[in-house]
């Protein structure tokens, strides 16, 4: 029996990108999945497109910004088989913005997406897990959770701070049989450009062109899949860009240099 089998697996930012392409992998698992994100029509469009059945899945709308109303939905997750066995935190926002254009209003909306609402939907499903002496906790963090680079300062804190709680997590909670796996991604052709926010908090709404040349989300999921099947605490999945995060620790100096070229601070005020 595969890993996923008969598993419930709840996935947030199920209705686009990663998340979608999980969704129909862990379909094809047999596995049962609650599916997250904002947006309920793309929710149901997911729906419908990996058989629509309601033994199989089931649409829960949710918002993991709105923290007060995380543990409402974490009891309905549970309660829909009794268990829930895995929970991958993958709904997340980019940025595209520099440092001193950006106000402090986007730095705390960003983290309350991707930093706190990772922290307290796992806060509100770990309970059940260690009452069960069993779950696996899986995190989308990022390449740039490893190194930084320009335009990206928030984005990159929030996905580092991702690695500190969950790294000092998995030690609290390893005794009780539960997982913890952080996920790298390196480019992965999804929207997440497109829905990245700039200073003032609008939408990028471009696909940036190392995006469009990333890796197919369906061909992502797969390769992440199978690495989290074997509970891997965290790896790297994407193309040659994610030797970078092996170059900055074996040559940080390096590194640092190379970003600081292709800074694009350095081009706005030469051209300005
Ligand atoms: N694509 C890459 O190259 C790449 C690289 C490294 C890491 N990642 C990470 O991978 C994850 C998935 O991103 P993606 O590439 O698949 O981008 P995407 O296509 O933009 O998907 C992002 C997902 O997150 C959901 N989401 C955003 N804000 C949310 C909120 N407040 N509450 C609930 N759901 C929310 C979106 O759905 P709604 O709009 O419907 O809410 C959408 O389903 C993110 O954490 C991202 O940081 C991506």
């Amino acid at each position: 029996m595969n890993y996923y089998q008969n598993k419930t697996i709840w996935i947030t930012g199920a209705s686009s990108g990663i998340g979608e392409a999980l969704v129909a992998d862990l379909i094809a698992q047999g596995a049962n999945i609650i599916i997250s994100a904002r947006r309920e029509a793309e929710l149901q469009r997911v729906f419908s497109e990996n058989g629509a059945d309601a033994n199989r899945m089931l649409v829960l709308p949710l918002d993991v910004g709105m923290h007060e109303k995380l543990h409402d939905a974490a009891r309905t997750a549970i309660d829909w088989k009794g268990r829930l066995d895995i929970l991958i935190n993958n709904a997340g926002i980019s940025q595209r913005a520099f440092v001193h254009d950006t106000n402090l209003d986007i730095e705390k909306r960003l983290f309350d997406i991707n930093y706190f609402g990772t922290v307290e939907l796992t806060r509100a499903v770990l309970p059940h897990m260690m009452k069960n002496r069993s779950g696996h906790i899986v995190v989308m963090s990022s390449v740039l959770g490893k190194m930084s680079v320009p335009m990206r300062s928030t984005y990159c804190s929030t996905k580092h701070a991702l690695h500190g709680y969950f790294d000092a997590l998995r030690a609290e909670i390893h005794q009780l049989g539960i997982h913890v796996t952080l996920v790298c991604p390196g480019y992965i052709k999804t929207e997440v450009s497109i829905n990245a926010f700039k200073a003032d908090g609008s939408k990028h709404a471009t696909l940036d062109a190392s995006q469009a040349k990333g890796m197919m989300p369906e061909v992502f999921s797969k390769k992440m899949l199978k690495k989290v099947a074997a509970r891997r605490e965290e790896f790297y999945v994407g193309g040659i860009e994610i030797f970078a995060v092996l170059m900055k620790r074996l040559f940080p100096w390096l590194v640092s240099r190379v970003v600081r070229r292709i800074s694009p601070v350095i081009r706005r005020f030469k051209t300005s």
